[in-house]
């Protein structure tokens, strides 16, 4: 592994807290930080290097999945750790910073790799990028790499724009844009389900495959969000970029040298084929939805518009359900059938495969479809569902499960993922430009039908499975969503 600084923007923050530190000191117990690692905080808040380390270590025994009982270990750990004071506006705070970065790579013996984080709101990816260039941060004489969060733009064009921006200080293949979904183990897994299972790779296509259904269902409501949540709205923040992931994930046939530039190309693929919806047709493959009030794991919540810091009159969308064609040869005729939201009965993020039926005979009774179940989140499980008959002259059709793989306990999560592949360079589980942008053009139609009202706001119950419209969209084919009970 290549001596690294890792320059760490939002280093105060609630993000930085609970996911990225954890994620680097779990990289560090397992051995996958390079020998000479610096880390550089960014904040604005007057902290010192000790308050900072100080810091790390509390959010270590909070959210770490490896607590950080070994004294010396950590030790180690934690000396890598400096912190600088920074006003994202100010030049002189990165002269300062680039000062700092220079004094550790000289004494720690690092080649000038350095790996910009911002875990920072998206209204400052811009001026942060142009402010590393022209500090002169980012001329290295190893490599740079950017490591974004979302959102990555508000619409098609606000996204067009940033990336615009960004590129005058980044080549695309420095940018990476983090979409925590592309880190969750099962979906590092589905690569190598095809790959290694020529049964399931053969069966993946129209031919043998009815529809695909994904689910992200969350129990929580706005949270403390408030402010951010109700100018996003579940097609936002959810759709456009974590299940939209998760529908090119799914869709992709895999090459067995599934280099990143290939599964890169083959996303851009199943996008370039989703068929787009006409905005006056929207309401058609989409229903829009926002929770009422309810009671969810047995607690009384109010409803989305009795939330503080939601205006009483919000029309924004806290549940998307949508129907989405690709029309290429491998998926035409199949639709893949998205949902998620906010307030319903259970959090559950999945993809199911629903297999065509054979025709119906006398003999078949109490037989289900094949199902595919890829479990994300927070069951994590690959299981086949077939069926089996029942012993005796009388013994019906019954399901059974195989389960294929189920994740050991306290495996890697997200975010050690993702860190690590871009602390490598592998770019394979980002967002590259050309998914993020076909995506939101697969969006903007959808935003606008929202904008101007052509598409009736479903008031559902908190705890259920959302509008019954979303069940009406699937049943308009002949098919349910499975395991809504
Ligand atoms: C985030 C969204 O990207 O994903 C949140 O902004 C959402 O609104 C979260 O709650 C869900 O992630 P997970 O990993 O809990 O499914």
């Amino acid at each position: 592994m290549e001596p690294t600084t890792f320059v760490l923007f939002g280093a105060t923050g609630d993000l930085a807290k609970r996911k990225i530190y954890p994620a680097l000191y779990n990289l560090f117990v397992r051995g996958k930080l390079p020998e000479a690692f610096s880390v550089v905080g960014l904040g604005r808040r007057e902290w010192t290097d000790e308050s900072f380390q100080a810091n790390v270590e509390q959010s270590l025994e909070r959210f770490s999945r490896t607590k950080p009982d070994d004294a010396g270990l950590l030790h180690r750990f934690l000396q890598a750790f400096r912190y600088s004071v920074l006003d994202i506006g100010r030049e002189e705070d990165y002269r300062k910073l680039l000062d700092l970065v220079q004094r550790r790579e000289d004494e720690l013996g690092i080649p000038g790799n350095r790996l910009f984080y911002l875990s920072v709101g998206p209204e400052f990816f811009e001026p942060i990028a142009a402010n590393i260039q022209s500090s002169g941060l980012g001329d290295v004489s190893g490599w740079k790499r950017l490591v974004i969060e979302k959102p990555f733009g508000h619409d098609l064009r606000s996204a067009r724009h940033l990336n615009e921006k960004l590129s005058q200080s980044f080549e695309e293949d420095e940018i990476y844009r983090i979409d925590h979904y592309l880190g969750k183990p099962v979906v590092q897994r589905l690569e190598s389900l095809q790959q290694g299972n020529p049964v399931i790779q053969a069966l993946w296509t129209n031919r043998y495959i009815a529809n695909v259904q994904i689910t992200a269902n969350e129990t929580v409501g706005v949270e403390e969000r408030a402010g951010y949540y109700d100018h996003t709205g579940a097609l936002r923040d959810m759709f456009q970029n974590h299940m939209l992931q998760l529908l090119m994930m799914a869709a992709i046939h895999l090459p067995y040298d599934s280099s990143s530039e290939k599964v890169r190309f083959k996303k851009k693929r199943v996008m370039e084929a989703l068929e787009l919806v006409q905005k006056e047709d929207v309401s058609l493959s989409v229903v829009r939805g926002q929770y009422a009030e309810g009671t969810v794991d047995g607690k009384p919540v109010a409803a989305y518009t009795s939330e503080p810091g939601i205006a009483p009159d919000s029309t924004n969308d806290t549940f998307i359900a949508a129907r989405l064609m690709i029309d290429n040869n491998d998926w035409r005729g199949v639709p893949f059938y998205i949902r998620t939201g906010k307030r319903l009965k259970e959090k559950s993020t999945r993809i199911v495969v629903e297999f065509k039926e054979p025709v119906k005979q006398s003999w078949s009774d109490g037989a289900t479809p094949n199902l595919l179940v890829i479990e994300i989140g927070p069951n994590e499980s690959i299981t086949l569902q077939l069926n089996e008959k029942e012993p005796g002259p009388n013994g019906g059709f019954k399901p059974v499960h195989i389960d294929l793989q189920a994740s050991p306990a306290n495996s890697p999560e997200a975010y050690e993922n993702l860190i690590g592949d871009a602390l490598n360079g592998d770019s394979t589980f980002f967002a590259h430009w050309d998914e993020v942008e076909l995506s939101w053009e697969w969006v903007q139609p959808v935003l606008d039908a929202f904008a101007e009202n052509l598409v009736p706001l479903h008031r559902y119950e908190a705890g259920t499975f959302g509008p019954s419209e979303s069940d009406a969209l699937l049943a308009k084919d002949g098919y349910r969503w499975w395991f809504d009970k």
